[in-house]
């Protein structure tokens, strides 16, 4: 609790462009239920490093990320919004919580796995304990709930392990977070190909439309996106291409999927994929704008971006202190 309200804490990685996967997946959802909660949204440019990257690129890439989630309507005067590299407590409590994590745990990891067979060159041991920073991230704020999709469930079961098992050693230190699994629907696959997932790092770049993306080129990518064969728009697993466009139509309307079948009975698949193009394009064309004139507006964000890591510097100190006292590390003289 802070403020007597529930902390959620949350972050992304800047790599990679944003998709709209992303926005009606994650963000959008972040955005409903801010004012619910006490927030913590961060740029996890720290978990970054465990790829190699390039620094010119990272830098950019972190900044478009923190101004997108303000785009995308996070209010920065009442959501912390900040750089995970500014506050120095994610990598102190990560050491120490490194010191209470088996390496039988991590080694279950499939995250860890997927990632050492993709970067076989650079397995690092940053890769191998990236749970750890993302546990230090979410029990260094005491948060409540997470919101992540349900490819970070496992990094949120070994968070709660790791809080537990501490807690049972030195007392209730940490606040054993929840999950926040977004609504169903909100999944959104590639557009080229529907058993997949919409992703920043697919190769094809038309079965992801980025959040950057021109009206134009939305609306191309939907002409092109994969359908089906039944010439219907109807709602089913037989048609996994189609159900993901009427997922992403209802995603971008408020419609539901019968609402949609409704008022494209009759019509072909080219109408339908015009629609979807034209909907997500209404979803973009603000955000783009907002996008715009915050970055025009340099020193505001800069402004933003120093008061909230203050914030959450201060708001981790505490937790860091109780911690560092707890372990035995000896007292600051002040
Ligand atoms: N690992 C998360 C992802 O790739 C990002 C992340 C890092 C995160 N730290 C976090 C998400 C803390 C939630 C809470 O999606």
């Amino acid at each position: 609790m802070l403020d007597g309200k529930k902390v959620l804490f949350s972050g992304m990685q800047a790599t990679g462009n944003l998709t709209l996967g992303n926005y009606l997946g994650a963000l959008k959802n972040w955005v409903n239920i801010a004012d619910d909660y006490e927030t913590f949204y961060s740029v996890v440019d720290m978990h970054s490093i465990t790829i190699r990257q390039d620094p010119a690129e990272l830098r950019k890439r972190a900044r478009t990320l923190l101004t997108l989630y303000i785009a995308a309507g996070l209010d920065p005067e009442r959501n912390c919004i900040y750089y995970q590299s500014h506050v120095s407590g994610h990598a102190e409590l990560a050491w120490i919580l490194n010191c209470f994590t088996y390496m039988g745990e991590l080694n279950r990891m499939t995250q860890f796995k997927d990632k050492a067979a993709k970067h076989a060159d650079n397995i690092n041991a940053g890769l191998f304990t990236y749970p750890v920073l993302m546990a230090a991230d979410i029990l260094l704020y005491q948060a409540d709930v997470v919101p992540v999709g349900i490819d970070q469930m496992q990094h949120l079961e070994i968070t709660r392990d790791i809080a537990q098992r501490f807690n049972a050693i030195y007392g209730d230190v940490f606040t054993v977070p929840e999950i926040y699994l977004g609504k169903v629907g909100a999944k959104v696959m590639s557009l080229q190909d529907p058993s997949k997932k919409m992703s920043k790092s697919d190769e094809n770049p038309n079965g992801s439309i980025y959040l950057m993306d021109d009206p134009d080129t939305v609306i191309r990518k939907f002409k092109r996106a994969v359908t089906d064969s039944e010439a219907c728009v109807r709602y089913c697993d037989e048609q996994p291409g189609i159900r993901n466009l009427i997922d992403i139509y209802c995603a971008s309307t408020g419609k539901t999927p019968a609402e949609t079948e409704k008022e494209f009975e009759g019509k072909g698949y080219g109408d339908f994929k015009m629609a979807v193009g034209e909907a997500v394009v209404g979803v973009l064309k603000p955000l783009q704008d907002r996008f715009a004139d915050l970055q025009k507006n340099k020193d505001y964000l800069d402004g933003i971006i120093k008061k909230n890591a203050e914030k959450a510097q201060y708001v981790s100190n505490k937790t860091l202190r109780k911690v560092q006292k707890k372990i035995g590390f000896p007292e600051r003289v002040r």
